[in-house]
This record gives C-alpha cells, sequence and structure tokens, in this order.
C-alpha cells in the first residue's frame, strides 16, 4: 500500500491551474482491444520515470513532470466532446499521439508550467502504440475526481485505525492466517513466541519464513512495504494474542 504518512494530497484546486487549450483533433485510433490492467504495470515501468502514478497523486519540488493524475484530470476536462461515448476513444487518441510527437503547440498545459517542465521529451521507440493505448485506458478509466475523492476518504479513514488494523485491511495477512489450513492462527503465534519473541515476529514479516511450523507448507513471503510504527504496532498486537 501507499505509505499514508509519506503521501501528500495534492490541494485540489491548486493543482487545477494547469491547463490552457489549444485545439488537437484526434486521429481515429485502430480498434484495438486496450487493457487498463496491463496499462497500469506500463505507465509503472514507462512513465513513473517522470510522472508520479498515485492516486492522490504525490508531488515533489523536483519532479520532472505533473503527475500522471493530473495529466488525466486536465485533459479530460479540456475534451469537450459533442457525444460523450467519444471521449474515452479521443482521449487515447491523444496520448498515443502526444507521448511520440509531444510539441509546444499541441500542449494543454500552461504556459507558465510549460516553461518550468519542459516540453515532454518524445518516447519513441521506448513505447509502442499498442502499449500507449493501454497506459491511456488505465489512465482514462483510473484518474478522475470522484476517485480521488474516494481515494481521499479511504487515506482519512485508514489513517485513524491503529497501525496494525491499516495493516490488516490493506494487505492479504488473513487470507491465510484468519483461521484454516494455510497457516497458524496469530493468536497461536503470539502464544509461541510473546512479547519476549517480538523482534523474531517482526523478522517473519519482513523477510517471509518457513520452516517454523511444519504443519504448513505454504511459505510466508517477505513484507516490506509497511512502515516502521504499522511493523512495530503489528508485531505487538500478535505477541500480545491478537486479540481484536
Ligand atoms: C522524461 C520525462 C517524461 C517521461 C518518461 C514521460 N513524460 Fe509525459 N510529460 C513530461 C513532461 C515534462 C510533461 C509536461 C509538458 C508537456 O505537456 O509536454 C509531460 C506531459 C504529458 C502529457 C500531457 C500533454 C498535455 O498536453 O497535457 C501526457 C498525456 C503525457 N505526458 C503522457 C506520458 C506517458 C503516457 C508516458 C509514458 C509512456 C510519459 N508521458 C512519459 C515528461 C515525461
Ligand atoms: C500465503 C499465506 C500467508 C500470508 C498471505 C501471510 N502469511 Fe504469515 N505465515 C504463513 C505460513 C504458512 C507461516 C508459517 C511459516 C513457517 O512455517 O515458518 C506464516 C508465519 C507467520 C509468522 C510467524 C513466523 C515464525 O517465525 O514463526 C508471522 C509473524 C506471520 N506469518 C505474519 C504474517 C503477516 C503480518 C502477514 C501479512 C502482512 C502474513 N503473515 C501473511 C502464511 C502466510
Amino acid at each position: 500500500m501507499k505509505m499514508i504518512s509519506k503521501t501528500k494530497i495534492l490541494p485540489i484546486v491548486a493543482a487545477m491551474v494547469w491547463l490552457s487549450g489549444c485545439g488537437q483533433k484526434s486521429q481515429s485510433p485502430e480498434s484495438a482491444n486496450y487493457s487498463a490492467e496491463r496499462g497500469e504495470k506500463l505507465a509503472q515501468a514507462k512513465c513513473s520515470r517522470c510522472h508520479n502514478t498515485a492516486m492522490p497523486p504525490v508531488t515533489s519540488e523536483t519532479e520532472k513532470a505533473p503527475p500522471l493524475y493530473t495529466v488525466t484530470v486536465h485533459l479530460k476536462d479540456w475534451m469537450k466532446v459533442s457525444d460523450p461515448s467519444q471521449k474515452r476513444e479521443k482521449f487515447i487518441a491523444f496520448v498515443q499521439d502526444y507521448v511520440i510527437h509531444p510539441s509546444r503547440k499541441k500542449s494543454y498545459c500552461d504556459p507558465a508550467s510549460l516553461k518550468t517542465y519542459g516540453v515532454m521529451p518524445s518516447q519513441k521507440g521506448k513505447v509502442t502504440q499498442q502499449e500507449l493505448g493501454d497506459i491511456a485506458a488505465f489512465m482514462y478509466d483510473t484518474y478522475d475526481q470522484m476517485a480521488m475523492l474516494q481515494a481521499v476518504k479511504e487515506q482519512q479513514r485508514l489513517a485513524k485505525l491503529p497501525p496494525y488494523r491499516q495493516v490488516l485491511e490493506t494487505h492479504d495477512c488473513l487470507l491465510c492466517h484468519g483461521g484454516g489450513k494455510l497457516a497458524p492462527s496469530f493468536a497461536q503465534i503470539g502464544k509461541r513466541y510473546g512479547m519476549q519473541g517480538i523482534k523474531r515476529i517482526e523478522e517473519a514479516i519482513l523477510k517471509g519464513s518457513k520452516g517454523r511450523w511444519p504443519k504448513y507448507h505454504t511459505p510466508m513471503r517477505a513484507y516490506k512495504d509497511l512502515s516502521e510504527k504499522q511493523l512495530e504496532d503489528l508485531a505487538r498486537w500478535i505477541a500480545q494474542g491478537a486479540n481484536e
């Protein structure tokens, strides 16, 4: 999951300055079947070096480009089409064209931001039209203001929970440890180690574990994305018997 503590929520209004219009006619995309799911991975691999892909977006002083959320919402905003059913198609066509042939003239970026960031360098040779179709489909389907509000609400809800709960609600631990044949319950683990074994519990979460519970054969993978606070709180909660 995205670290709540590190995530700066963009003041939505402040983000909105980034746009002005200039005409761009769409080219008709071939009726390829674009996949937002593939697009998500591709955006990570090919665009996130410059465009932050989180939602809510994470911004920084040193960013090379506006976050993909901002790019998408503004493009969508600008693209007034008479027939709304054509909007997605038009959006995809714009992205497919712009990423290969970016230019000051085509950019919807306002002059001040364009000056700060510079025109996007062409990604010709680094990404195919099919891949761009997938990426654009992902952008279009993922980033919008309603989804953003939802994401912010969800982050606020999670932020109020105890750290161990945050982990349980955003990770798959209970699929195996929630009582069943796949793994010992957290209560059993707590009973074995107790507070004096809390370091071992932390280590197991951080590095994974196998062979300690011979009854269970699925190895337990490592979880490296928890904050220090979450890791400590979760280990303490397990060590103390995992009581709700
Ligand atoms: C080397 C940095 C860099 C990479 C990599 C990059 N971009 Fe950009 N992109 C920029 C910058 C800078 C801008 C803002 C200036 C502009 O509009 O050209 C931008 C703007 C855009 C825009 C907005 C154009 C507009 O007029 O509003 C789109 C769409 C876009 N990028 C898509 C992508 C996609 C998709 C990828 C991955 C395939 C990608 N970019 C990779 C730097 C990058
Ligand atoms: C795919 C199933 C699976 C998932 C998901 C999973 N575990 Fe485990 N976990 C196991 C199994 C199996 C073991 C027993 C491993 C062994 O024998 O050493 C285990 C062991 C452990 C142990 C005890 C290790 C030891 O040294 O005795 C802890 C603590 C633990 N898991 C915590 C977690 C936490 C926290 C999460 C979620 C962040 C999680 N697990 C997710 C399967 C899983």
